[in-house]
């Protein structure tokens, strides 16, 4: 098991062992060569053969390895965290949903055992990640297409690796793709300690973006606000903070956001679109929360604030490799801003996926 790594600094201990649940791979530093005689060998994976509650559905199972074909990739996995989506997947109430009986897991690292012979794009012992959900990372060894993969560098902390092909997409396409922000420009979230709170919380920082964080009470309020605030949060203030009367006089000292990034759904997304300056978009990402979101007919005709989604998933659909890069025109109003991205090892991670999808 693996400790909090740089991109995931602010999660609690027990998030955090829930999250891991693979890290066989530092037994196997070396990669092996390949060969195509080899053996089949059995592999551990989780796996389901139907939908329900995953405590009851998914099973430790031993697989047979697939033999490698020519365009084929041998890995062994690294590390794999378990994402809300994984278990909305195993539920079956997930917008993607595999064919069944199905491995667990959408995101993870592996290391490249052995390659077939027409295999150019990586090599054994590379470091590999998913390029789209529904691999079934929670297993032991797989043998997959090489355009299921992504290389990306191993000199970044394994669960950075591991948890780059999600969260922080996310986090980097929400901040680029519905405003026009400028450094100083706001933005507002809610279950900002979520991982894709803490991604946007960085992201934002070194873009020069200016963060409202929005999290629930807890006992240990400060300890989490000094986590982020550690991060590059700005401010951090409770759901019953932002309901509060004082905060008419919030926004006297820094820009109204132009966006908010909607986790939660319910009252707390009725919140975030108060403090949203007039013509801003709500971007709603996730539902935590199970309940609808509620905009006031004022906030639509005499703010004329604009509600949209995004789907990682759906996003990727929707982008071809060429049309991506680092250098996409919505970076020209952040200069620096590659160098300021590679201390958190998320230019890694972007840049892999960006230049991939
Ligand atoms: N649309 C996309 O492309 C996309 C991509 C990535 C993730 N997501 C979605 O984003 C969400 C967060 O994912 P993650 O991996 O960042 O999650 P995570 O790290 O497990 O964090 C979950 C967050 O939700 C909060 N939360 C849980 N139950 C809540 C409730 N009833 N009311 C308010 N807040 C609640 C938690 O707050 P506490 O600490 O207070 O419990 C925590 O901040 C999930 O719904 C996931 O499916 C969507």
């Amino acid at each position: 098991m693996w400790g909090c790594g740089a991109l995931l600094g602010a999660r609690t201990r027990s998030r955090l062992w829930r999250e891991v649940l693979v890290a066989w791979g530092r037994r196997w530093s070396a990669a092996a060569p390949y060969s195509a005689s080899a053996e089949p060998s059995r592999v551990r994976a989780l796996v389901y053969g139907h939908h329900g509650d995953p405590a009851k559905v998914v099973e430790l199972k031993d697989l047979e390895l697939a033999a490698v074909g020519g365009s084929d990739v041998h890995v062994r996995m690294l590390a794999a965290p378990i994402n809300p989506s994984d278990i909305n997947m195993i539920q079956g109430n997930y917008g993607l949903l595999p064919k069944l009986p199905a491995v667990g897991g959408n995101e993870g690292v592996g290391q490249v055992v052995a390659v077939g012979s027409s295999v150019t794009g990586v090599k054994p012992g590379d470091w590999v990640i998913p390029a789209n959900a529904g691999l079934g990372t929670w297993r032991t060894e797989a043998v997959f297409s090489e355009e299921a993969l992504i290389g990306v560098p191993s000199d970044i902390p394994l669960q950075s690796a591991a948890t780059l092909s999600v969260n922080p997409c996310t986090a980097y396409r929400m901040l680029m793709d519905f405003e026009q922000l400028q450094p100083g420009d706001s933005v507002i979230q809610n279950a900002s300690n979520s991982g894709v709170g803490q991604a946007v919380i960085q992201i934002a920082a070194a873009l020069g973006l200016r963060t409202v964080n929005v999290v629930r009470d807890r006992p240990d309020i400060q300890k989490l606000t000094d986590r982020l605030k550690s991060l590059g949060a700005e401010h951090v203030l409770t759901e019953e903070e932002l309901r509060k009367h004082e905060m008419k006089n919030f926004f006297k000292d820094m820009p109204q956001p132009r966006l908010a990034l909607n986790c939660v759904g319910g009252k707390s997304s009725t919140e975030l679109l108060r403090h949203l300056a007039p013509g801003g978009t709500m971007v709603t990402y996730g539902g935590m929360a199970k309940q609808p979101v509620i905009a006031s007919v004022s906030q639509l005709i005499f703010k004329d604030l604009k509600l949209r989604g995004f789907w990682l998933s759906q996003w990727k659909k929707d982008h071809s490799p060429a049309s991506l890069s680092m250098a996409k025109p919505g970076l020209s109003g952040f200069p620096g801003v590659q160098r300021q991205l590679l201390p958190l090892g998320v230019a890694h991670g972007l840049s892999c996926r960006c230049s991939h999808v």
